[in-house]
């Protein structure tokens, strides 16, 4: 009891600090134009909400629902009042974290009830569309995990229904509200790096993706991740967050062709989705997105990469590096020759691959303390990723009403890249961005 009590102390504490750090390095304006969402998010609007809490359910309480859950029993402006899945265990699971909570299995009949404000949807991504339009149809303000949805038109769908709506939606792309990647944009943005000259995004791990099946006709249910009909594969499981991170970075510009491969090279287990795939995203300025990900070798782990022609930022380390840096002191340069004196020694290593001038790189942290802190591993389970704050937010706006802006867009924009890509992949030809896709955020 005194522990859950402190937890909660702690978890609003960080909050507060959170919007405090923002307001210490940003100076207002210029944050508020790199993530203008962060508008509805500052301490006085906080502390207006008094002991008003939001009434949320959880829709799909399976591995990122349990998660969520997790974290949204720390945050004092919300309620979970109900719960649902269609798959018992996952549910019951669930109910022992919230025992107070309505339990469902159609999320229909949840939908009915008018002790709900808001649900938070944590279903496969076939799942996405039909649930966030019956909700919003319902009244509901709506949280759901990224990607969007599964095709084009219920992208669209998705967003006319939105601008039809006074109710709140959010995606789950938690680095918009992950400190690392919010000072590291803005930093971008304010010039540090020069102009953007290319971006280079990667995510490798070593692992099938596959989970224990207790009856083979649950194969599909259980690892839906696998299948096109339920999944977008790497695309939209992985590559949604990174090509998000790139829009971000590029301030609301959009590429206008994809081509790319994807295979299956490794996990031959019956799955239709691509372990390895390999894209090129060009803008209309000839900057390109270079995305790879690779599921059978985790070597290269995970990397935001934004380069520009006076610096280089890799945003999942939080870290950066200027191309002339006179600052770098004696030290750093000592320890980069014994470096690579080093990896001259060794033949295999030898100068034919070894850069010429990376070892005298020197990183700075874009947040103090925090450098390093995603492993690439999973998202699940990433130390202050944003995920708790960016339900804090939404139980904020259920309260207040206020729409988060350019949400919706840019899980709109990274959703529909996905799927291009896997489009230009499938057909194997470059894929120009469709203008029944457009939509007025979007700068080409
Ligand atoms: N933002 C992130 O970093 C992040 C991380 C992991 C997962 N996710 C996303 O979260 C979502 C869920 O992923 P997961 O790993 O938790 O999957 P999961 O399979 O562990 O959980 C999904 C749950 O939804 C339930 N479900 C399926 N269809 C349903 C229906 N019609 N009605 C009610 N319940 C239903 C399943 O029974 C299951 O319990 C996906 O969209 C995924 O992309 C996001």
């Amino acid at each position: 009891m005194t522990s859950k009590k402190q937890n909660k102390q702690s978890v609003d504490l960080s909050l507060r600090q959170f919007i405090k750090d923002l307001g210490g390095i940003a100076g207002g304006t210029a944050l508020l134009a790199s993530t203008p969402w962060l508008q509805s998010f500052t301490v006085d609007k906080l502390s207006e909400l008094k002991k008003e809490k939001a009434r949320l359910a959880v829709i799909g309480t399976g591995s990122r629902g349990q998660y969520h859950i997790h974290n949204m029993l720390d945050i004092e402006h919300l309620e979970i009042v109900a719960l649902c899945d269609n798959y018992i265990p996952n549910l019951k699971d669930a109910s022992v974290l919230c025992p107070k909570a309505k339990t469902y299995t159609d999320y229909k009949k949840l939908l009915e009830s008018s002790e709900i404000d808001g649900v938070v949807i944590a279903t496969p991504l076939n799942w996405h569309a039909p649930m966030v339009l019956d909700a919003l149809d319902a009244g509901k303000h709506v949280f759901c995990e990224k990607a969007m949805a599964l095709t084009m038109d219920e992208c669209k769908a998705i967003y006319e229904a939105y601008q039809q709506t006074d109710r709140v939606l959010y995606f789950g792309l938690q680095q918009l509200f992950d400190e690392k990647y919010i000072k590291g944009i803005q930093m971008i943005h304010s010039g540090l790096l020069g102009d953007i000259v290319g971006m280079r995004c990667h995510w490798f791990r070593n692992h099938d993706w596959r989970r224990p099946v207790p009856s083979p006709e649950l194969e599909r249910k259980i690892n839906w991740r696998l299948y096109w009909e339920s999944s977008g594969g790497l695309m939209t499981e992985l590559g949604s967050h990174q090509l998000e991170i790139c829009n971000w970075a590029m301030g609301q510009r959009v590429p206008v062709s994809v081509s790319g491969m994807g295979d299956i090279v490794y996990w031959k287990d019956g799955r239709e989705v691509y372990d390895s795939v390999n894209l090129v995203y060009r803008y209309a300025n000839g900057v390109k997105i270079n995305y790879e990900s690779l599921i059978s070798n985790k070597f290269n782990g995970m990397e935001n990469q934004i380069l520009g022609n006076r610096g280089t930022a890799e945003l999942a380390q939080g870290l950066y590096y200027l191309e002339d840096d006179d600052a770098s002191p004696a030290i750093q340069q000592l320890i980069a020759e014994i470096r690579d004196k080093v990896f001259s020694a060794i033949p295999a290593a030898g100068p034919s691959w070894r850069s010429e001038t990376k070892g005298k790189y020197k990183p700075y942290a874009i947040v103090k303390n925090t450098a390093g802190v995603h492993s690439g591993a999973s998202m699940i389970g990433a130390d202050a990723d944003g995920s708790d704050l960016i339900l804090s937010s939404f139980a904020q706006a259920c309260i207040t009403g206020e729409k988060a802006k350019n949400i919706v867009e840019e899980a709109y924009v990274a959703t529909i890249l996905c799927l291009l890509g896997n489009q230009a992949m499938a057909e194997q030809k470059t894929i120009y961005f469709p203008e029944e896709y457009r939509i007025p955020y979007m700068k080409f």
